[in-house]
């Protein structure tokens, strides 16, 4: 695996790995290469994005960035976990062909200023609590767009407001990489996996698994209907997750430990708009502190088949 750790040395190196490629695959055939985009501190939901570039394409990138201009002042920015030598060790044997892991010192020089500003949808959900957030996250997801210059993207489903965005922006800045999004991979009792699982204490992530119990209550009711028109509408399906959310928890040694609800919402996935009727699909989202350590989980819903 390549490291690259400055923007124009990354560029360089992914076209000289195009060139090498295509040397060695049939000439006509102009090699295919994947970005995922991370922050580090691996678990297996990013190494699943790895594992569905490789399968897909003919080159795989991967970057590890802990950006700062996605962090809001007082957020995890300084105590965010870096694993760098574990990340890399994981990615080389996922496949990966070339990394770039920048300096913040590189990727923000003094004079740089520009930002990509996704509009009123970067307000929505977790831009609602984190202003700046998504704002960081077009304007980096960008510019690796720009230094790599990726044929697809690899995002994951836990996150989908952020997909939501980077969907506007791709779409709205005509950029041209086809994005991917992976479905969320779990732990065996359902807590999606997150670089911030690791803040939790052993009751906290007991208490952890009150997000998914509440999403599956929710999709759980939203299934239970026999027609179309049996679909619970948004305001139900969010009454089902603020009721589970409320229940005591099974386990005594979680029941201690508290929950600060964020969000808990019934939106459409593309523009988190908020929803009455949820026959077309919907997105059920929560975000919440468990103690100190904001978790964020969604499920969501396909159209309703006839
Ligand atoms: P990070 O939180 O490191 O996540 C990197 C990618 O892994 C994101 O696309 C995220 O949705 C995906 N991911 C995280 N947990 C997952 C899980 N349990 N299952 C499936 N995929 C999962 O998201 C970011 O970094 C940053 O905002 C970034 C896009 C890199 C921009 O800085």
């Amino acid at each position: 695996m390549l490291l690259c750790t400055t923007p124009a040395e990354m560029t360089a190196a992914c076209r000289a790995l195009r060139v090498q490629e295509r040397g060695l695959s049939a000439p006509e055939h102009a090699p295919t290469l994947g970005l995922v985009p991370t922050m580090g501190a691996l678990h297996a939901g990013h190494l699943s994005l790895v594992t569905t570039a490789r399968a897909q394409c003919d080159l795989v990138a991967a970057s590890i960035f802990v950006n700062p201009t996605q962090f809001g002042p007082g957020e995890d920015f300084t105590r965010y976990p870096r694993t760098f030598d574990a990340d890399c060790a994981q990615l080389e044997s996922a496949g990966v062909d070339i990394l770039f892991a920048p300096s913040a010192e590189t990727m923000y020089p003094s004079g740089n200023a520009t930002f990509v500003d996704p509009g009123p949808i970067a307000e929505r959900l977790d831009g609602a609590s984190r202003p700046g957030h998504f704002r960081g996250v077009a304007t980096i997801v960008t510019r690796l767009f720009s230094i790599v210059q990726p044929d697809r993207a690899y995002f994951g489903q836990k996150d989908a407001a952020q997909v939501a965005v980077l969907r506007q922006i791709t779409r709205d800045l005509n950029l041209p990489v086809e994005l991917f999004v992976c479905p969320t991979v779990r732990e065996s009792d359902g807590l999606a996996m997150s670089s911030r699982n690791r803040y939790l204490s052993p009751a906290e992530r007991l208490r952890a698994r009150v997000l998914y119990r509440a999403l599956s209550a929710a999709r759980e009711l939203a299934e239970s209907g026999q027609s179309l028109s049996d679909r619970p509408d948004a305001d139900t399906l969010r009454a089902a997750m603020l009721n589970a959310l409320d229940l005591p928890d099974p386990s005594p040694e979680a029941g201690a430990i508290p929950i600060r609800l964020d969000y808990a919402a019934v939106v459409d996935p593309d523009t988190l708009l908020p929803l009455t009727d949820t026959s077309r699909g919907a997105l059920l989202a929560i975000a919440a502190f468990v103690g100190a350590t904001r978790l964020i989980d969604n499920i969501l819903l396909p159209p309703r088949s006839v």
